[in-house]
């Protein structure tokens, strides 16, 4: 029988964090006052090595998985990854992406590109460098993302393009990301500013809600809605009337879709989280790194998938947001 969770929800994607540092320290996510100095991140003899990642992604795949998306922290940080991508390649009708924040795109697009990566999602909330300085917190100039965001097209990677907007900071810029993305074939997608983790100070009244977001570009470039892609997407699809191609919002908040989530994380460190939301995950490294064969490896991901029961952003109250959370950064986006 295909494997199931207690809702009857399939495992499809699995996400996997190669690393928990990141180069960006976005307010959102990573917040400088606790990613700062004294941070503890995971030291190398923790990260599953490539060959790990490959030999449970095989063991996920054998249980029903069909898309990988390599994120982190920033996954372009990890030495060599590209040897990680040519691995995974050889698994075979795999939907392999990635997650960036671009940083590193320049000089790694076409790498990724070579060793079989078949599109690339990077993260860009702003087009105003001023604004983008202030988000990514490091002061990273927005010019060296749109470059990565052009070698990735130029090494032939369909491209997405996700922005998160948060009240007050980027929200006024909705129209100019729209307009900069419109007719380019990249399709821009506006994520609502989650309570990820438990260091990130959201409150709801940050958070711009999807209706408004498609209200706002509607109003200058005219929108219609698109049937979703595959069931469980997650972005809801808008294309411009025009034909200069379409966005999506990714509405956690105010639209939840838990009940279609056929999502698995797994930490750099190998542990497996069946939520976004979720407080603790279970060690996949021992037993990866012990005696155990491919068929165990495999039992023991269904096992934990047939025990799952999460919907956090269905059952999202004043209450949960105070509840122990991972941070986004070690589980990945
Ligand atoms: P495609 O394969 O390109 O369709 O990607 P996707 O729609 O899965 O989106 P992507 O991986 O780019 O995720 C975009 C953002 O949506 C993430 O960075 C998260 O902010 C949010 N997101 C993705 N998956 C989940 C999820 O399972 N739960 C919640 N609450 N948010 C999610
Ligand atoms: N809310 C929404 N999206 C977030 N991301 C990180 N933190 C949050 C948050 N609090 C997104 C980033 C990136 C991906 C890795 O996760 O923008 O696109
Ligand atoms: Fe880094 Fe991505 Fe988090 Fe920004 S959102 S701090 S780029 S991991
Ligand atoms: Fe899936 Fe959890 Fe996100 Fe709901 S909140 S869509 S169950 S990852």
């Amino acid at each position: 029988m295909a494997l199931a969770d207690t809702f009857g929800r399939p495992l499809r994607d699995l996400r996997i964090s190669v690393t928990d540092r990141c180069n960006f320290r976005c307010v959102y996510c990573m917040p400088k006052e606790v990613f700062g100095r004294g941070y503890r991140f995971m030291d190398r003899k923790e990260l599953l090595t490539f060959e790990e990642i490959e030999r449970l992604t095989r063991a996920f795949v054998s249980v029903g998985v069909e898309k990988i998306r390599i994120t982190g922290g920033e996954p372009l940080l990890r030495r060599d990854l590209e040897r990680l991508v040519e691995r995974l390649a050889t698994i075979d009708a795999l939907d392999l992406t990635l997650t960036t924040n671009g940083a590193l795109l320049p000089q790694k697009a076409q790498a990724l590109a070579d060793a079989g990566l078949k599109r690339i999602t990077v993260s860009l909330d702003s087009l105003d460098d001023t604004t983008f300085r202030a988000m990514n917190d490091v002061d990273f100039p927005v010019a060296r993302v749109l470059d990565g965001i052009d070698a990735a097209a130029a090494a032939g990677l369909p491209v997405k393009v996700n922005a998160v907007v948060k009240r007050g900071q980027n929200d006024g810029e909705l129209v100019d990301l729209a307009r900069h993305f419109r007719g380019t074939g990249h399709t821009l997608r506006f994520i609502e500013f989650m309570d990820v983790g438990a260091t990130n100070g959201w409150r709801l009244d940050d958070v711009v809600p999807a209706a408004e977001i498609v209200s706002t570009i509607d109003a200058v470039f005219p929108l219609e809605p698109v049937e979703a892609a595959y069931r469980g997407e997650v972005a809801r699809r808008w294309r411009y009337r025009d034909g200069a191609g379409e966005i999506g919002v990714i509405a956690s908040v105010t639209q939840p879709f838990c009940g279609d989530c056929t999502r698995a994380r797994i930490s750099a460190e190998g542990r497996l989280y069946t939520c976004l939301f979720a407080a603790a995950g279970h060690d996949l490294r021992a037993l990866v790194r012990s005696e155990a064969d491919d068929s165990q490896l495999g039992q023991a991901i269904s096992a934990v998938w047939n025990r799952r029961t999460d919907r956090y952003s269905e059952l999202r109250t004043k209450g949960t947001e105070a509840l122990p959370k991972v941070e986004m950064s070690y589980i990945g986006g």
